[in-house]
């Protein structure tokens, strides 16, 4: 098939239908109504308006979410926002959630809609922000200013691509690319295919600077060290792709350069994870000849960027507890539901290790360090074999270490520590005293309990990204 003809076809699968745009107008004003009037009866100076792709006209097919905004003076003071929270839940009449990431917003579900409410401030500079979400209305506009009909296709396929690759989003699970960043990106290179052909050539520290904000390119990459650099055309202190990791900027290059190559549907709706039996699965992790600890706890009931910055913290802190007690780690991940269950999986060389050691001492031309060393081993019950001298002048021993089995450390610092002081976050460290340790074939028992999770164990063992076919 020609890179057309997919292009064409995953198009008219991203593209909301008549009766979707139709339901989501009726959505949206609904909203907006129920909101202005309520909100009337306490306060006169106020605005209601949908922001995000919904009024930019980028939203994809079946993205049931509303973003909606109450705009307020730029000189209402910051304490007020609570009080319009607090009146907005009164009016919605629906089961709510208030959510504080560096913002307090209300988040309900409407209709199979996800209904976010944002209060911010209507500033007149979008260079002087009172708070963090009022930059979202200067970038629709500069979007709804800048995008032809074509080029709003072409951000659909963007998005397309970039969620059917697994790096879209901004959040910190993914650290991908956001609405606004797909949407410059595409008016800057003028459209999809272009852009992906460029990409190609792209280098660590790309500069996309679409106003001509800065004379320099070094300056910028100076400032912003990050792998993507896309100067905000609304505020040029701001990079749009500063979540973007190093890694989906790669993806994203790889994935661009085999899709121009080898056009199919795959990169825009991946297959589905190949099914294997929980015995397959037991016996993939069998012959591989590593040992796989699996740390399952609790969720700790924070937001999602809340959560998986703590994780991301926590594992790493965990990974070097591992590893400076010699147990190599070669591969770790993360999954969670965000609500119920965490597990953590470290995939390691060794499950158990010698119970001898070698811990080198100080050179015998420095006798106060010389004397400290040997009386601490010398007749220790620990002591396997001296303290002598080895051949480069130093004192060395052979002694018992503390622990041989990877499940016994974990376990005595998991139960046994502040687990803050060793670099767990807080909110995943409060959950450890119900932590369990599962070792190779216990996971059995979680992998039996959550599709979810076997799914994602599955795809930890194929790794292969389901873009990448065989080369023709
Ligand atoms: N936003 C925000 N705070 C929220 C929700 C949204 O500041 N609680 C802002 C975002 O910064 C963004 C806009 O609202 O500028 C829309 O956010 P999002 O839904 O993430 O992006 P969209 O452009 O709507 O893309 P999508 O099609 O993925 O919904
Ligand atoms: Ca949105």
């Amino acid at each position: 098939m020609s890179i057309q003809n997919v292009l064409q076809d995953v198009l008219l699968r991203l593209t909301p239908t008549e009766s979707e745009r139709k339901d989501v107008e009726l959505q949206v004003k609904k909203i907006i109504d129920v909101l202005t009037t309520g909100l009337k009866k306490s306060y006169s100076d106020f605005e209601v308006q949908v922001e995000g792709s919904i009024a930019k006209d980028t939203w994809l097919s079946n993205n049931k979410e509303l973003d909606i905004f109450i705009l307020l003076p730029q000189e209402t003071p910051r304490e007020l926002l609570q009080d319009v929270l607090k009146t907005v839940k009164h009016v919605v009449g629906v089961p709510w959630v208030e959510r504080y990431a560096e913002h307090p917003f209300l988040e309900f579900s409407m209709n199979e809609y996800k209904v976010e409410i944002v209060p911010c401030f209507k500033v007149l500079n979008s260079r002087r922000l009172k708070s963090a979400v009022d930059r979202t209305p200067f970038h629709t506009q500069y979007i709804k200013t800048h995008l032809t009909p074509r080029l709003r296709d072409d951000v659909r396929l963007l998005k397309g691509l970039t969620k059917g690759i697994g790096v879209y989003g901004a959040e910190l699970k993914v650290g991908g690319f956001s609405g606004y960043l797909c949407e410059l990106l595409i008016f800057a290179y003028s459209g999809f295919l272009n852009l992906l052909q460029e990409a190609t050539s792209w280098k660590h520290g790309h500069v996309i600077d679409i106003e001509n904000h800065y004379k320099n390119a070094y300056k910028l990459q100076k400032l912003f060290d990050s792998p993507l650099i896309v100067v905000d055309p609304v505020d040029i202190s701001r990079n749009v792709a500063s979540a973007l990791t190093l890694k989906n900027f790669s993806i994203f290059i790889a994935a661009a350069g085999e899709f121009l190559r080898n056009p199919h549907f795959h990169f825009f709706f991946p297959p589905p994870t190949p099914m294997l039996s929980i015995n397959e699965v037991l016996s993939r992790i069998n012959s591989r000849g590593t040992h796989f600890l699996f740390l399952g706890f609790p969720a700790p009931s924070v937001v999602s960027d809340i959560l998986w910055g703590q994780l991301y913290k926590s594992i790493l802190a965990l990974r070097t507890l591992l590893e400076r007690n010699d147990f190599p780690v070669f591969r770790t991940d993360i999954w969670t539901d965000e609500q119920n269950l965490v597990v953590m999986i470290f995939e390691l060389e060794h499950r158990s290790i010698p119970s001898v050691t070698k811990r080198f001492g100080p050179p015998v031309i420095l006798p106060q360090h010389t004397i400290k060393f040997v009386s601490k081993y010398i007749e220790n019950k620990n002591t396997f074999s001296g303290p002598w001298i080895d051949e480069d002048g130093k004192w060395i021993v052979e002694t018992k270490r503390n622990f041989t089995k990877v499940e016994d450390l974990l376990a005595r610092t998991l139960f046994f520590n502040d687990l803050e002081t060793i670099g767990l976050g807080k909110y995943v460290a409060m959950e450890m005293t119900s932590a369990k340790i599962y070792m190779d074939s216990e996971i059995e028992s979680l992998l039996s309990t959550n599709p979810k999770f076997l799914d994602f164990f599955i795809e930890y063992l194929i790794k292969t990204p389901k873009w990448l076919t065989k080369s023709s």
